[in-house]
């Protein structure tokens, strides 16, 4: 059959359609669309293409014209291009937003409309999902069905960090045809860290001969760099999808790879190596040289240049403050300018150059610490670290992009975010006045990749769960965890033919303990049940040892770890997981807090340190109970039968990089009552520690009684480790403790 193809930026909006439920897949083809449209009616059945398709479209949107004729010409059928016969240029503002648009398949034609090319793009992508889904080797075969869609929000990014690990321009052109593919617009292009500055600026070539490159602590070199032509190629073909790319310089933080080729932009003017180690590094850019001013202004001219984008996005977050603090350049600009400390330094900064980039036409994004000291509210910020610094954003007047940890970041693991999280993110702070609702002016993921050395690792970080983001920031309709489910399934064999080394949509495997007649037991579970099976065995056993398969939960009695694998449609799925667990005499005695335990790492709650559950070596296990900057004073209720002592013994993590370190000293008290309490009579096994230490290490901290008797009470002191030291790039900031259980044996 013969059908032509109409793609034009004309809004011809059908009316009175009426909206009706996705299905998933039936007679009436596979709708299974990622995000879900606004509204779909089907009209029933398929419509079968083998012979030549001709393509009509608006000049304009030639590009698209040829996006279209690629993917539908994949599979043999001729395309032709004919002359513009439906030149529906003139922009209908029907509909306000610039990328909703309209979908009509009949036996006759494909017409796709939109206000604009944005929309067209978007057309697009629903129609080449339609296309795959319900793909043949032999003709085109496509739903009967008529599609309104528009955004929910304006703003639908991924964050991608090339500077940490540089990632090829083959693919970032990739990823902006999966980003197009599920509707996101922006790419946030993270340019610029500590351990690399990766544009070409001509001004400044030792960016490109010292900053690009560093050492890594295996002595191998790790270097990349964009050219300016790769740049523009990039942003011309983004262009092309309608994304907009925004490069992210940061300043005045995370620029020790700049200071690396020009010292003279740093407080000391010390030489320092490109950073070859993860974290947050004290050398910033001097607040109080004029020429540091110079120098960014140059860069920025010659960024500016590359990028269109209404905005340039100028970090400003995790700025350690003792350099400025020590410097005079830095505390005579504080003084002339009468600001408020080195909070009103870091204002002072940011607002030079959001000066400069306002007059050269363009507009600021800075990350939330750039309310420090106070912004315009011109400014749009990116809340990352907390929900109060979005509400005082917003409050304030400027626009938000939520990017929260909480449900955005996809350096995390799946513990701490997996698919149905991010499915289910609201970037609508709850609880705030509805009248900022439209200042919210969407969200991003955040692919950070200090852990992310390759494409394969990347890829498995970003899918699926970026294709959750695309919905919660895309769909407006209620949301169904289910049904997203049920129709991601069928986009799998769309990624790998993307060539996309999707990872898994959430843990494979999930555990928790519970506590029953006196004894603990491990229950594991997986959140995909129906089609996944359990294997486990005691790590001590002999190697030998057979898996079993998991039906009840496993009864600990003693100290041990449980190895647990699974399997979905009796393929493996996911690795093979250790679960370390203490049976002990506090089990679920509820500890009574001096002071409240992080919101960010709670073990679980108020029972964390007593469910038996140990940490592992990953400090976001879910296990680890973290105390920022505080001393910590814990007191637990063993019973009225009062218990005998043995010893306590507690797992404490260090990781300087993420300003973990063990505490100063530990405590206990014991008492009878509650009121009077005894000290000092415990020998405390404390291990030998290197705070200057970097990889990550749990250290046990022992503490036997000198004498056998019985209480009821104990209560534990544990001082912290205090300021971040001189020698560390963070120093002066404060430290974290992080304890995982509370051992009574
Ligand atoms: C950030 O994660 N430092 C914005
Ligand atoms: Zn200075």
């Amino acid at each position: 059959m013969k059908v032509k193809l109409y793609i034009s930026a004309t809004a011809l909006f059908l009316s009175n359609y009426f909206a009706i439920a996705q299905t998933v897949s039936d007679a009436n083809g596979n709708l299974n669309i990622i995000p879900a449209p606004s509204e779909i009616i089907c009209s029933g059945g398929l419509v079968s293409i083998d012979g030549p398709i001709n393509i009509i479209f608006d000049q304009e949107l030639h590009f698209q014209a040829e996006i279209v004729s690629k993917f539908l010409g994949g599979i043999g059928v001729k395309v032709s291009s004919g002359s513009a016969q439906m030149l529906f240029i003139s922009i209908n503002n029907e509909y306000s937003e610039p990328e909703s648009y309209e979908i009509c398949i009949d036996k006759n034609s494909i017409k796709l409309l939109a206000n604009s090319s944005a929309g067209i793009s978007r057309a697009i992508a629903t129609l080449e999902q339609l296309f795959l889904l319900n793909r043949s080797n032999s003709e085109i075969r496509l739903p009967k069905v008529y599609i309104f869609d528009k955004p929910k929000f304006i703003h639908r990014g991924l964050l991608l960090d090339c500077a940490r690990h540089f990632f090829d321009k083959k693919t970032i052109l990739q990823y902006i045809d999966l980003l197009a593919f599920y509707k996101l617009n922006t790419l946030h292009w993270h340019l610029t860290e500590d351990q690399a500055w990766r544009i070409t600026i001509d001004k400044y070539p030792r960016l490109k001969s010292i900053s690009s490159s560093r050492i890594e602590p295996n002595g191998d070199i790790y270097s990349g760099i964009y050219s300016k032509n790769d740049i523009r190629e990039i942003v011309k073909y983004a262009e092309k999808r309608n994304i907009t790319i925004i490069p992210e310089i940061e300043l005045p933080g995370h620029s020790q790879a700049a200071i690396a080729a020009y010292p003279e932009l740093s407080c000391t003017g010390e030489k320092v190596f490109v950073a070859n180690d993860w974290g947050v590094f004290k050398e910033i850019y001097c607040a109080g040289n004029e020429e540091v001013f110079r120098f960014l202004k140059d860069v920025l001219s010659e960024v500016i240049d590359l990028f269109p984008s209404k905005y340039i996005h100028i970090g400003g977050d995790e700025v350690p403050k003792i350099r400025w603090e020590n410097c005079q350049k830095c505390q005579k600009r504080i003084v002339d300018n009468n600001l408020d400390g080195e909070r009103g330094l870091q204002s002072y900064f940011i607002k030079r150059i959001q000066n400069f980039l306002n007059a050269n036409g363009r507009e600021i994004i800075g990350w939330d610490e750039i309310l420090e000291g106070g912004i315009s509210s011109e400014a749009v910020i990116q809340s990352w670290r907390g929900v109060e610094y979005a509400i005082e954003a917003l409050e304030a007047g400027n626009s938000v992009i939520m990017s929260p940890t909480s449900h955005a970041y996809l350096d995390y693991d799946l513990k701490a975010i997996d698919l149905k999280k991010i499915y289910l993110f609201d970037p609508i702070p709850k609880g705030i006045n509805p009248k900022l609702h439209g200042q919210v002016i969407g969200g991003e993921c955040n692919m950070w990749t200090e852990h992310v050395p390759d494409k394969k690792t990347l890829d498995s970080k970003v899918f699926p769960r970026l294709i959750g983001m695309a919905e919660a920031l895309w769909s407006t309709g209620v949301k169904d965890y289910d049904h997203f489910n049920s129709r991601i399934e069928s986009h799998y064999d769309i990624l790998t033919n993307f060539n996309i080394q999707y990872g898994e949509e959430s843990l494979p495997i999930s555990y928790e303990t519970f506590f029953l007649n006196d004894s603990l037991f491990l229950k594991l579970f997986s959140i995909d049940n129906e089609n996944t099976e359990i294997y486990f065995k005691h790590v001590n056993t002999s190697s030998s040892a057979n898996f079993l398969l998991y039906s009840l939960p496993i009864l600990i009695d003693t100290n041990c770890a449980i190895s647990a694998r699974a399997f979905k449609s009796e393929k493996p799925y996911g690795e093979e997981i250790i679960i370390p667990l203490s049976q002990h005499k506090a089990i679920n005695k509820e500890p009574k807090y001096t002071d409240n335990f992080s919101e960010f790492y709670d073990a679980g709650g108020k029972l964390g340190l007593v469910d038996g559950k140990l940490g592992t070596l990953d400090f976001r296990d879910g296990n680890w109970q973290g105390f920022w900057g505080k001393n910590i004073e814990i007191i637990i209720d063993l019973g009225k039968d009062l218990s005998q002592i043995n010893e306590i013994i507690s797992n404490f993590y260090q990781f300087s990089n993420s300003w973990i370190f063990l505490p100063r000293s530990i405590k206990i008290e014991t008492s009878l009552d509650k009121k009077s309490w005894e000290r000092d009579d415990f020998n405390v096994f404390y291990p030998l520690q290197n705070p200057r230490k970097r990889e990550k290490e749990i250290s046990q901290i022992k503490l036997i009684p000198n004498r056998k008797r019985k209480t009821r009470y104990i209560k534990i002191i544990i001082e912290n480790f205090g300021k971040v030291p001189l020698w560390h790039e963070a120093a002066g900031s404060d430290s974290w403790i992080f304890i995982d259980e509370i051992q009574v044996h």
